[in-house]
């Protein structure tokens, strides 16, 4: 996810799990223009092997010979499979037309998948979709897009684009593009608690299950594991860490960051107006002392 789960955030998160319960992860978006991406920006989106969980390196873009150039250079990194975004709604993106506004071109996404998966080599590629832009009436054609350009694997965020990420969720769109398709399947939106990985799977027919934002609410959903306020601020606590070991960022720069994970925090670890306080805190050392303290 786009501005959170850098490889800092991956590396903390990958520890608390094993393959069993979190089967993969991807790094942020990579935007591709009109050009190959340069090794070091995919390997800093990487970071370093820290765990067994595979990570992908997920590329986003619109123009098939940059997105199967960079393919090529990523297949000689240490990501474990490549992921196409066809699904970020944000202005930018859209106006580049790549991510969501490429839901609108079912046959460019097909171009696009090809290119990719014809560069890749060994490595295993998919990709995410919405349900649709404006609608979810064509969200069989998209999946269809994706295995007939050759992918292994699907992935379904069942929001349109028009819907962004409201709260509300039709779980009936996955499962089309399960029945529309042969390859693995992986749904993905409203996902808010353990148990919901299990309905998923049994209401749309979907192999595998991913979660967002749920994710960063609480870290343990994978397994189901029920952790206390102190464990949730051990993960921020390690976060902060990993962060400052790797000098990935200053720590003056890295509240930010910091505060975004805060934000998403689940209810069960803190209270309102505990997160407030912290958002709003703006000094950096009195911000730590504040997690370590709720960390103890
Ligand atoms: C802050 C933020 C950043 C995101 N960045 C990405 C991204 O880089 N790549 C991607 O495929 N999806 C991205 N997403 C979308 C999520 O992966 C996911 O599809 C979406 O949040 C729906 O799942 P959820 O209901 O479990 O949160 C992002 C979502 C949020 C809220």
């Amino acid at each position: 996810m786009e501005g959170v789960t850098d490889p800092a955030f991956r590396a903390v998160m990958l520890a608390l799990h094993e393959p069993e319960n979190l089967g993969g992860s991807t790094t942020e978006f990579v935007r591709v223009v009109d050009h190959a991406v340069p090794r070091h920006i995919l390997t800093e989106n990487l970071g370093p092997v820290v765990s067994p969980i595979p990570v992908g390196l997920q590329l986003m873009g619109n123009d098939s010979v940059a997105l199967a150039a960079t393919a090529a250079r990523v297949s000689e990194t240490n990501a474990r499979f490549i992921d196409l975004n066809f699904g970020c709604p944000a202005k930018g993106t859209l106006r580049g037309c790549a991510g969501a506004a490429l839901l609108k071109e079912p046959a460019t996404i097909e171009r696009i998948v090809a290119a990719v998966r014809a560069s890749s080599g060994s490595l295993p590629v998919s990709a995410k979709i919405r349900a649709g832009y404006e609608h979810a009436r064509d969200v069989e054609q998209l999946a269809r897009a994706v295995e007939a350009g050759g992918a292994d694997g699907l992935t379904v965020h069942c929001r349109t684009r028009a819907e962004g990420y409201a709260d509300a969720v039709d779980w009936s769109r996955i499962a089309r593009a399960v029945s529309a398709v042969q390859i693995p399947v992986c749904g993905n939106g409203g996902v808010l608690a353990h148990a919901d990985i299990a309905r998923m799977r049994a209401e749309t027919g979907c192999r595998y299950v991913m979660i967002g934002r749920a994710a960063l609410a609480n870290p343990w959903i994978f397994s189901g594991y029920n952790a206390t306020r102190a464990e949730a601020f051990r993960f921020v606590r390690r976060y902060m860490q990993v962060m400052e070991e790797r000098s990935a960022v200053a720590r003056r720069h890295f509240s930010g960051r910091v505060k975004q994970l805060i934000s998403f925090l689940h209810p069960n670890f803190l209270a309102e107006d505990e997160r407030a306080a912290l958002l709003h805190e703006q000094d950096v050392e009195v911000l730590v002392a504040k997690i370590e303290a709720a960390a103890r």
